[in-house]
């Protein structure tokens, strides 16, 4: 199992802005194949960053996948300012990020929408990475365990076959875009738990899933993240923006 290391730039970047990032990194991570890297840009530059990536492949080697952050379950029709996964099939999109807590909190997307849309994903060749998490409340009343239990549970209910086709990342809400990153060991606790709990539901057949870590990681304490035995790679915000320090956490993996 590669390690995925991925970049959700949330709503940040035009589409010149990404171009000129993606001239900066991909010379980076040329010939990089120990592990695997994902950039999800917004919709607007999906595109652009499709033909820019497709570009660079003709000319090197990459293992730099593309990577939607929404989407939506059904193919077409009256669902204004959503997306299909026929247009993200369009434009070569490996992955795409669902149940994302900020679509869960901000948005109001419960695990049922979200069970939905993990079936579209995967019945239309993407690779989804569920997001799951506890809030700081959760937390400190000793939930974490049970409430990622019961997202895991929900948005896979039926799919439990297909647990090779997809990922999971476990974001703590309390971690992400505060700075306040998740330690090494409660990390841990809660992979080793998903770890179990999808090798139950799976019958076993979560050997190509990973478990990723994502939560205020940046290039100071992906190192000691990494090490952790059930931490398969990471879903990075805010540190994803800079090229250099994105491409500086991709190093500490590659260290492991
Ligand atoms: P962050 O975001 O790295 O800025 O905390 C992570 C995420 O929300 O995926």
């Amino acid at each position: 199992m590669k390690y995925l290391i991925a970049a959700n730039w949330k709503m940040n970047k035009t589409v010149a802005d990404t171009l000129e990032y993606l001239e900066l990194f991909l010379p980076s991570v040329k010939d990089l194949f120990e592990i695997e890297i994902m950039i999800a840009p917004p919709f607007t530059a999906l595109s652009s960053a499709s033909i820019k990536l497709d570009t660079a492949k003709k000319e090197g080697e990459y293992n730099v996948k593309l990577g939607a952050q929404n989407m939506y379950y059904e193919e077409k029709g009256a669902f204004t300012g959503e997306i299909s996964p026929l247009m993200l099939n369009e434009l070569q999109v490996d992955y795409v990020i669902l149940g994302h807590s900020e679509r869960r909190h901000i948005f109001g997307e419960k695990d049922e929408l979200i069970n939905k849309k993990m079936f579209s994903a995967i019945e239309h060749g993407l690779r989804p990475i569920l997001c799951v998490g506890e809030t700081l409340e959760e937390r400190e009343l000793g939930k974490t365990l049970n409430v990622v239990e019961a997202q895991i549970r929900k948005a896979l209910a039926g799919i439990e076959k297909d647990m090779q086709f997809l990922d999971i990342a476990y974001e703590p809400v309390w971690a992400i875009g505060t700075g306040k990153n998740a330690t090494p060991g409660q990390a841990e606790e809660v992979h080793k738990f998903i770890r179990s709990l999808i090798n139950e539901m799976s019958k076993g057949n979560d050997d190509k899933t990973r478990i990723l870590y994502g939560g205020s990681v940046n290039e100071n304490n992906a190192g000691d993240l990494i090490k952790q035995p059930n931490v398969n790679g990471f879903l990075v915000g805010s540190a994803s923006l800079d090229p250099e320090r994105f491409y500086k956490i991709i190093t500490k993996v590659l260290e492991v």
